[in-house]
């Protein structure tokens, strides 16, 4: 139980990666605040974590708008007392396309979406890390494989991407002296609805993913999950300001 009496945030619980997480952090002993946009995947996580015997409430909350961001985190306070793990993993795949196909309305709902959501978020993360009795506390960012490396037909996404690793990077910096590890993972293709999508917009498009990935698999949730508890343990207290790439070997070539 290396959670044991923490409490943990984590956005975009409702599915995918995000529940997964979710599911960890309860299964080592953390109390779970779980957000999400869609208000019945995000009660499914906490009725699963129940289940299990842990314990987790569920808070909505659009991230692409900052006083939600604030309110979930207040809420989380309010419910649990205080606050020592943050999750920013809600985002989305945007559209498909080439640089010259995307609208600025593409583009800014990325930005809204995928870094205003890392941007807002750590600042209320941190501000009650800091505030609270025995300050501290520890964050995720969910960037992407995308976000060290180009992905044609996804330029908005990729922007995004090395945008929250300039982010993890330097509240890593700002606030290492305080008490507080800043950390990003960068998960290639895992399997979720974000890559179903992917997967439908072009016939062909899972065998070539596949075969850029030399383990020959996407990943699995949960063992980005498991990724993400590690960056969070007390035991592993040295590692900040990492991203750290979760890719079945591709960026070792
Ligand atoms: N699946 C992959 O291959 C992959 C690879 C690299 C990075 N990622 C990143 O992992 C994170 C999770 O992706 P996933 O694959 O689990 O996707 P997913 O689509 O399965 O889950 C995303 C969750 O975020 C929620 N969400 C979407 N917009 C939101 C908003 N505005 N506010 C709050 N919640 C919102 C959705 O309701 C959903 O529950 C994303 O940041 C994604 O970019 C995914």
């Amino acid at each position: 139980m290396q959670f044991s009496k923490q409490i943990a945030f984590i956005t975009g619980a409702g599915a995918g990666i995000g529940r997964a997480t979710a599911l960890a952090f309860a299964g080592q002993g953390a109390k779970v605040a779980v957000s999400d946009i869609n208000e019945t995947t995000g009660q499914e996580t906490v009725e699963q974590i129940k289940q299990a015997g842990s314990n987790a409430f569920f808070v909505r909350c659009d991230v692409a708008d900052p006083a939600q961001i604030e309110a979930a985190i207040n809420k989380t306070v309010e419910v649990f007392g205080r606050l020592d793990v943050a999750v920013n993993n809600a985002g989305i795949g945007g559209k498909f396309g080439k640089l010259l196909d995307q609208s600025k309305h593409d583009f800014d709902q990325m930005m809204a979406i995928n870094v205003g959501s890392v941007f807002y978020g750590m600042q209320y993360q941190i501000r009650q890390m800091l505030g609270q009795e025995n300050p501290g506390g520890r964050i995720v960012n969910v960037s992407s494989i995308a976000g060290v490396r180009g992905m044609p037909m996804g330029a908005p996404y990729s922007a995004a991407k090395h945008a929250v690793i300039g982010l993890t990077k330097t509240a890593a910096l700002e606030y290492v002296r305080q008490g507080i590890r800043v950390n990003a993972v960068c998960p290639v293709y895992t399997h979720s609805a974000m890559v179903d999508d992917l997967i439908q917009a072009a016939p062909g498009m899972e065998d070539r993913m596949r075969r850029m990935i030399p383990m020959g698999r996407f990943g699995q949730p949960d063992e980005i999950a498991q990724a993400i508890l590690w960056l969070c343990a007390d035991d592993n207290a040295f590692t900040t300001g990492q991203a750290l790439q979760l890719d079945g070997g591709m960026t070792a070539g």
